[in-house]
C-alpha cells in the first residue's frame, strides 16, 4: 500500500520500490508505531476529527493488530513502503473506512521521529540494566580477591603496584559514566515531536502537552522544522554506545593479555572460550576478541549516521531513513557485548601469585622509595635521582628488589635510613596511597563499599 499516489500518472517502478522500501528493517518499530497511533487517535478525538466511537474502534483495532504482529505470518507478502504504511493498511483491513482519518494532520516525518524516540527510550533502559549487570559482576570479582596485588601499567610497562580491586573499579567507573551517558541520551530523546507535521507544524490545534502526557514524554519539542530534520537523539545513542564499546574493548584487550601464557594471571571459564580445530591444547579467548571486534561495528554505525547527516539541507530528506540500520545494529551489538562481558567477568579466576610475582620482580616500588625519601626531607628531584641510580645499579647487577638488605641500601645511599627496605615489597608502598581514589588498602575498601552502594542506588 501507498499513503500517496493521486498526483502520479504511473506507479513506482519495481526497482524503485525495492530500493526505497524500509519495512524490512523499520518493522522493528511496530510496537512504537501502534502505541503512537493510538495516542494520536485520542488526540484526533480531542480536536473533533474522530468521534469517541471512532476513536474506540481504532484503538481496539490497534490492540488486535499489535497482538497479531507477534506472528511472522503478519508480514508475509507485505509490500508496504515502510512500517507506518503497513500499520495503516492493517488498520484499514480491520477497521474499514474509519482508518482513512487516522493520518489527519500527521506526517510520517514526525511519526518516524516519534517511533524512534519511543524505541530509544526503552533501549536506553535495557542498556542501562545490562551495564548494571556487568558492573555488579566486576564488584563481585573485586570482592573475591580483596588483597591481590598487580603491577599497574603505563606505556604497557610496569609502573606502580595497585590492588586488583582498584584495577577492576576503574572499569566500574567507565561503565558508571556509560550508565549516565545513556541516561542523558534518554533525556534528550524524551520530547514529543507529534504536532510538528511534515515540517511546518500541524494544521490542527492539537493539545501537544496532552499527547506528551499520554505517551509519557517529559516535554514537547520546540520547533517543527528542527523535528523534521533532527536525528541528534540517534547520534547521542550511537555515541554513548560507541564509548561503552570502547570501554568493553579495552577490558577485552587487557584480559586477552592477562589470560595469555605470557602473563598467566587469569583463567577464563571454559564456557566463554573455544578450542582449535587443529591444535588440541588451545583455549582461545574468542568471547573477548569478539567484544573487541564488535566495537568496530558500533563505531562504524556512529560514523555512518554522522556522515549521512552531514550537510543535509533543512529539513527532512530521505537520506535520514538510513538511520535505522546503524541504530539497531549498534544497540544489538552493544547489548550482546555487555551480556558476554558479564559472563566472562563471572567466569574468571585470578591466579593472584602471578601478578604479585610480576610486581615483586620489577621496579614498581621505585616511586614509593623516591616519595619516602621526599617525606624524610630529601628534595624530590634528588630523591628521584638517587632511586634512579639505585634501579640502574640493580639492573646492572641483576638484583631484584628483594635482593637488597637495609644495610646494603644504606651503603648505596646514606639517605636510605630507617625502614626503607620494607618498601621493597610492593604491598607496603601502597599504604601511603590512602588519598581518596588511590590504591591504598583502606581507600580501596571504602571505594568498593561505595561502589556497592552506588550500584544499589542506580538499580532503583
Ligand atoms: N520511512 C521514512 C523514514 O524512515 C519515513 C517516511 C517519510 N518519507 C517521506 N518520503 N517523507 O525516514
Amino acid at each position: 500500500m501507498k499513503l500517496w499516489g493521486g498526483r502520479f500518472e504511473t506507479g513506482p517502478s519495481e526497482v524503485f520500490e525495492r530500493f526505497s522500501g524500509s519495512l524490512e528493517f523499520d518493522r522493528r518499530l511496530i510496537d512504537a508505531d501502534i502505541r503512537g497511533s493510538q495516542a494520536f487517535a485520542r488526540a484526533l478525538e480531542r480536536v473533533g476529527i474522530l468521534s469517541s466511537e471512532e476513536r474506540a474502534q481504532i484503538v481496539t483495532a490497534f490492540d488486535a493488530i499489535q497482538a497479531e504482529s507477534a506472528s511472522p505470518a503478519f508480514y508475509s507478502g507485505a509490500a508496504d513502503e515502510d512500517v507506518h504504511t503497513l500499520v495503516i493498511r492493517k488498520l484499514k483491513e480491520r477497521a474499514g473506512k474509519v482508518a482513512d482519518k487516522i493520518h489527519t494532520g500527521r506526517s510520517r516525518n514526525e511519526q518516524v521521529s516519534l517511533d524512534t524516540r519511543l524505541w530509544l527510550r526503552e533501549e536506553c533502559d535495557r542498556v542501562r540494566a545490562l551495564l548494571l549487570g556487568a558492573m555488579g559482576a566486576l564488584v563481585d570479582l573485586a570482592g573475591r580477591y580483596p588483597d591481590a596485588v598487580i603491577p599497574g601499567y603505563t606505556h604497557m610497562r610496569r609502573a606502580q603496584a595497585v590492588l586488583w580491586p582498584h584495577y577492576l573499579l576503574a572499569y566500574f567507573e567507565m561503565f558508571a559514566r556509560d550508565w549516565e551517558r545513556f541516561g542523558d541520551a534518554r533525556r534528550r530523546a524524551d520530547f514529543l515531536p507529534l504536532g510538528s507535521g511534515a515540517l511546518a507544524g500541524s494544521g490542527f490545534p492539537f493539545d501537544r502537552e496532552a499527547m506528551a502526557r499520554d505517551l509519557g514524554f517529559a516535554a514537547v519539542t520546540f520547533n517543527s522544522m528542527d523535528v523534521s530534520g533532527d536525528r541528534d537523539f540517534a547520534l547521542d545513542f550511537l555515541y554513548a554506545a560507541s564509548v561503552a564499546m570502547i570501554h568493553l574493548s579495552r577490558l577485552a584487550e587487557d584480559w586477552i593479555l592477562y589470560s595469555s601464557e605470557e602473563f598467566g594471571w587469569l583463567e577464563l571459564g571454559d564456557g566463554v572460550t573455544s578450542g582449535s580445530s587443529l591444535m588440541p591444547q588451545k583455549k582461545n579467548p574468542d568471547s573477548l576478541e569478539l567484544i573487541r571486534g564488535k566495537c568496530g561495528r558500533v563505531m562504524g554505525s556512529l560514523t555512518s549516521l554522522m556522515v549521512t547527516m552531514k550537510g543535509l539541507p533543512m529539513t527532512y530528506n530521505r537520506d535520514m531513513q538510513e538511520d535505522k540500520v546503524p541504530l539497531f545494529e549498534a544497540a544489538d551489538q552493544l547489548a550482546g557485548s555487555l551480556e558476554m562481558a558479564r559472563a566472562v567477568v563471572e567466569s574468571v579466576k585470578l591466579n593472584a601469585a602471578a601478578p604479585a610475582a610480576a610486581a615483586e620482580e620489577s621496579w614498581v616500588v621505585a616511586t614509593d622509595l623516591a616519595e619516602a625519601l621526599a617525606r624524610a626531607g630529601t628534595p624530590f628531584h634528588q630523591a628521584h635521582q638517587i632511586v634512579g641510580r639505585f634501579v640502574l645499579e640493580s639492573v646492572r647487577s641483576g638484583r631484584k628488589p628483594a635482593g637488597w638488605t637495609a644495610e646494603e641500601m644504606r651503603q648505596f645511599a646514606p639517605e636510605f635510613t630507617g625502614d626503607f627496605a620494607a618498601l621493597l615489597d610492593p604491598k607496603n608502598g601502597m599504604r601511603s596511597r590512602e588519598v581518596p581514589g588511590g590504591t591504598g588498602p583502606n581507600a580501596v575498601a571504602s571505594a568498593l563499599a561505595a561502589a556497592r552502594e552506588r550500584l544499589a542506588e542506580m538499580s532503583l
